[in-house]
């Protein structure tokens, strides 16, 4: 018995458990750092029990192909962006796209972490997937060949997006015509012009390279790209206990860390886009803001009407918390 035993923690002490952590941006951008940070930690604070491989870029998988790689065993971790987790059957998770509502990142941060983002996270138990955490990319920004500055500007120009029923509602709301298309494919349907423009937080941007083949950027702040790192929960629940426990103290630590760059990493790609002197840089002025505001209610009322009211109220309580206080506090 004694021997087998031995034997047994032997086998499982040169068998390290694998975690594959698929993800389709680059590895120097707020999401890419965080899976190589949780990597790093993940693999320390267990002494080596865990073994963390990220492959970044979609070298795995792409989009829609990574969630199913999920629910099938086939890797272990994700972080996709929000947008991404309507296909799965929870119109809920939409609410990060609604254009306008989190007017800053403290809100956003108070609804991941309290009872909104919570409640959000456990329906993802129904799919066999265990939601760890709220990571933050940012605001997202229009670009396009053409300089978009007032609503008009958008008439009838293909733009990318994710597959969301409400990013749909986004962009014809703009009289533009959505394209959804997986994040991997956007560089090149740009170059070849099977789509005239794009949104995403300038860290994306940059870093596929879409200032080679985007002459306008207008920083807008309409709408917002943050991420769920989650688990195939099969896997996560057959992890012996304190390595889970490890594993998701590890999270907590990352996710912080991943906060906390992400800014800045929008930040410094923002001064490469206008470095790299390839894409004008037009930023939004209040004046601009309120036009797009006006032509983008209706997504809130496309929201309110297919997912509900409540929820959108909920948001705004939090967001005129956040200002009291900040009101406060200046
Ligand atoms: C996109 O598809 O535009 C983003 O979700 C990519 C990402 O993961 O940040």
């Amino acid at each position: 018995m004694l021997v087998l035993f031995a034997a047994g923690e032997n086998a499982s002490a040169q068998q390290p458990i694998l975690i594959k952590f698929s993800h389709v941006v680059a590895p120097d951008t707020p999401k890419g750092r965080a899976a190589e940070k949780f990597k790093q930690l993940a693999e320390e604070r267990t002494g080596g029990r865990v073994r963390v491989e990220v492959f970044p870029n979609s070298r795995l998988y792409k989009d829609r192909e990574e969630l199913e790689a999920l629910q099938l065993g086939a890797v272990q971790m994700l972080a996709p962006s929000l947008s991404k987790f309507g296909p799965l059957g929870i119109p809920e998770f939409q609410l990060f796209d609604v254009p306008y509502v989190f007017p800053n990142k403290e809100t956003l941060y108070r609804v991941m972490d309290g009872d909104i983002g919570q409640t959000l996270l456990a329906k993802l138990k129904s799919r066999g997937i265990v939601g760890l955490a709220f990571w933050d990319n940012g605001f997202k920004q229009m670009s396009a060949n053409r300089p978009l500055r007032t609503p008009a500007d958008f008439k009838d120009l293909k733009m990318r997006i994710q597959p969301s029923r409400l990013l749909d509602a986004q962009m014809k709301a703009l009289d533009a015509v959505p394209q959804p298309m997986a994040f991997s494919e956007v560089y090149t349907a740009l170059k070849q012009g099977a789509v005239d423009g794009t949104e995403n937080p300038v860290s994306n941007f940059y870093t596929q390279r879409m200032h080679e083949v985007q002459k306008h950027l207008t920083i807008s702040d309409h709408g917002y790209l943050g991420y769920a790192v989650i688990v195939n929960q099969r896997f996560w629940d057959g992890l012996p206990p304190e390595v889970r426990a490890t594993l998701a103290e590890v999270m907590k630590e990352v996710t912080v860390y991943e906060r906390d760059i992400s800014q800045r990493d929008n930040d410094e790609a923002l001064v490469a886009v206008r470095k790299a002197g390839t894409t004008e840089v037009y930023v939004l002025p209040h004046a601009g803001r309120v036009a797009w505001q006006r032509a983008l209610m209706p997504v809130q009322q496309e929201f309110e009407r297919t997912v509900g009211a409540e929820i959108l109220a909920r948001i705004r309580a939090v967001a005129f918390q956040v200002e009291a206080e900040q009101t406060r506090r200046r």
